[in-house]
């Protein structure tokens, strides 16, 4: 795992940006799998200046999102198709026929979920995946003791993650109680995943995903198994890793190609 630890989100969220510019300018057709919370918000911010500016363009780009609410129509405001389009795609160059995001409020969900994971092979997998992390270690909407062999499936949350999201609603009641997300075995055919965290909330399920055992009850904690895997921490998120000096050391020690 490449551990980047930096003083602010802000400063985090550029070196998240710097990933995804890396994999665009390096691929002809990069396919990006994309998150939604509060977390990756500031990078969707630095990308799309870098794409206002002239600086990077994501014409060439097809985006397939981790995640979204079931129930919920892609007009609703708390629906992920809405956090994307206002917080991302409708400030940026990208084609929307290449954006793909679970269809929550499909009547027959198992056909969407089966759709998906096929619209996801027919594009060649994808090179880049965003993940943010709950506080129990979840990532999309795969909580603790789901399988790592999961696909993308209709998945009931936590009472934890229930809690957590409702900040996002106006009342706790609202928060859906099923989403479509990516499964754990979808995500970690990924080819390179970056994962973003920030604030002491998420030390815990940090500590537990790159220092834990390997365990279902920190789903994260497979991404310890992936061969390429970056995570990009501020300092609040990072204060419980028993190695924090240890990777610093090593980032320090990169070679200039390693370096984003
Ligand atoms: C939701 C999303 C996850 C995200 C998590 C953390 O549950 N499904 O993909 O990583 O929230 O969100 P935040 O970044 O707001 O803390």
């Amino acid at each position: 795992m490449e551990i980047l630890i930096r003083d602010t989100p802000e400063a985090g969220a550029k070196v998240g940006a710097s990933v995804v510019r890396k994999i665009i300018q390096t691929k002809d057709k990069p396919v990006l799998g994309l998150a939604t919370g509060g977390t990756p918000l500031r990078m969707y911010k630095v990308l799309i200046r870098m794409n206002q500016s002239g600086e990077l363009s994501f014409r060439n780009c097809t985006t397939f999102n981790l995640d979204e609410y079931g129930g919920l129509p892609p007009e609703n405001k708390r629906s992920y198709h809405y956090y994307m389009m206002s917080n991302f795609f409708d400030h940026t160059d990208i084609d929307k026929k290449n954006v793909h995001l679970p269809d929550g409020y499909a009547e027959d969900l198992r056909e969407t979920c089966r759709k998906y994971e096929n619209l996801i092979n027919d594009a060649g997998g994808i090179d880049l995946q965003v993940l943010g992390i709950g506080a129990n270690g979840h990532i999309g909407f795969n909580e603790p003791t789901g399988s790592f062999a999961s696909r993308t499936w209709v998945k009931i949350l936590s009472k934890q993650t229930i809690q957590d999201n409702s900040i996002y609603f106006d009342k706790l009641e609202e928060v859906p109680r099923h989403v479509v997300t990516m499964g754990i075995a979808t995500i970690m055919e990924s080819r390179h995943c970056l994962l973003m965290a920030n604030g002491a909330k998420k030390a815990d399920a940090i500590r537990k995903m790159i220092e834990g055992p390997v365990s279902a009850s920190c789903p994260a904690s497979i991404l310890q198994m992936h061969p390429r895997v970056t995570i990009v921490l501020d300092e609040e998120a990072s204060y419980l890793l028993t190695f924090k000096d240890h990777y610093k050391w090593v980032e320090k020690n990169k070679l200039d190609w390693q370096l984003y």
